[in-house]
């Protein structure tokens, strides 16, 4: 039987955090064992909003890629690359551009939403419209059938899901609707509590040298209550009791610190010093496995080189096929 394809991507605007490692990267390790999985650095969708500052671009491609090795995304598991080496990507952008309905693209709420909270930047260009066209190509492009994104994401994969129909129905059946695979990941928050992200300068980045690391979880934010050592915390109300939930895999400790936080028997530095703890554990050697590839510059290149090649292959394909159904 034919393995069920899965596409991901990430955009290269920035370095990867802990909560890309916890909230995405984990789950694409275990995908990779099961599926014919497509994994890709989308430099494109990096420029719809990143287009006059496009310089960073190059070098985000590269943090990105170093950090999905050194996680242990696997080349002979996974086809890795990038989405500016595979031509099929701007060409079905394209076809499906003809049939996107306007209106939908306009009223997305995302798309309200962004042009919004990114007041910094001019998004009132017709390729930031077609954000969710270019998904729905990246996607539709290798026929996945499971697409693991956020919750934020799910109205573009429903827009994906409706431009295949539309093909499907104004031309001929060429494209399986692909299905949002949400598995239940945490939302990792950042030093400051909210949600962390590379836009809210509150990340823990998978590749920071781990004693900066250990000055930003020392200073973090806990429970506002615990004003002095000698008050009762509340590990629900506590940032660092979060994290603490993805990184201490040792159950019994856990309950040993939320019951040392309640009776204010330890203190949020003592608290904090056994998450770096463990956040060390994970991290040692991931970065151990990424000064590899650092160094190794060229095998870095082939894999990419390599990743295109597989990726162009089915690409190329179903280009064949688009065009046919099109009638060229
Ligand atoms: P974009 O590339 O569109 O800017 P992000 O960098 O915010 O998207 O995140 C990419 C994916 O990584 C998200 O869809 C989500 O699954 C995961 N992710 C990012 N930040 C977090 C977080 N703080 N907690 C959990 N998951 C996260
Ligand atoms: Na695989």
């Amino acid at each position: 039987m034919m393995k069920e394809c899965v596409f991901s991507g990430m955009r290269p605007t920035g370095r990867l955090h802990l909560g890309h490692l916890a909230g995405a990267l984990s789950n694409w390790l275990k995908l990779q064992e099961e599926f014919e999985c497509y994994y890709c650095i989308v430099d494109w969708h990096a420029l719809m909003s990143e287009y006059m500052n496009s310089s960073a671009i190059k070098g985000y491609c590269k943090e990105i890629l170093l950090d999905w090795l050194a996680v242990g995304l696997d080349p002979n598991k996974a086809v890795i690359f990038q989405q500016s080496h595979v031509c099929g990507h701007a060409e079905l952008h394209l076809a499906l551009s003809m049939i996107a309905p306007l209106g939908r693209l306009e009223r997305n709420p995302i798309y309200k939403e962004q042009l919004e909270n990114m007041a910094d930047k001019d998004l009132q260009t017709y390729g930031f419209l077609g954000y969710p066209v270019l998904m729905a190509a990246d996607i539709l492009l290798y026929k996945a059938t499971k697409v693991p994104v956020g919750e934020d994401q799910s109205i573009h994969l429903e827009i994906a899901k409706e431009l295949a129909r539309r093909f499907n129905s104004v031309f001929r059946e060429v494209f399986p609707e692909p299905e949002m695979l949400l598995t239940p990941t945490p939302r990792v928050p950042g030093i400051d509590g909210r949600k962390m992200s590379k836009s809210y300068n509150n990340a823990l980045f998978i590749s920071e040298d781990l004693n900066d690391m250990w000055d930003k979880v020392r200073t973090m934010m806990t429970d506002p209550a615990r004003m002095k050592r000698t008050d009762p915390g509340e590990p629900e109300k506590c940032p660092v009791w979060e994290l603490h939930k993805v990184f201490t895999l040792d159950e019994d400790k856990r309950a040993e610190l939320a019951h040392g936080c309640r009776t204010a028997g330890i203190g949020c530095i003592d608290c904090k010093k056994v998450l770096m703890d463990w956040i060390k554990v994970k991290l040692e050697p991931i970065q151990e496995r990424r000064r590899y590839f650092e160094t190794h510059g060229l095998e870095m290149m082939d894999i990419l080189r390599e990743g295109a090649k597989k990726a162009s292959e089915v690409a190329s394909k179903t280009m064949d096929e688009v065009k046919s159904a099109v009638g060229f």
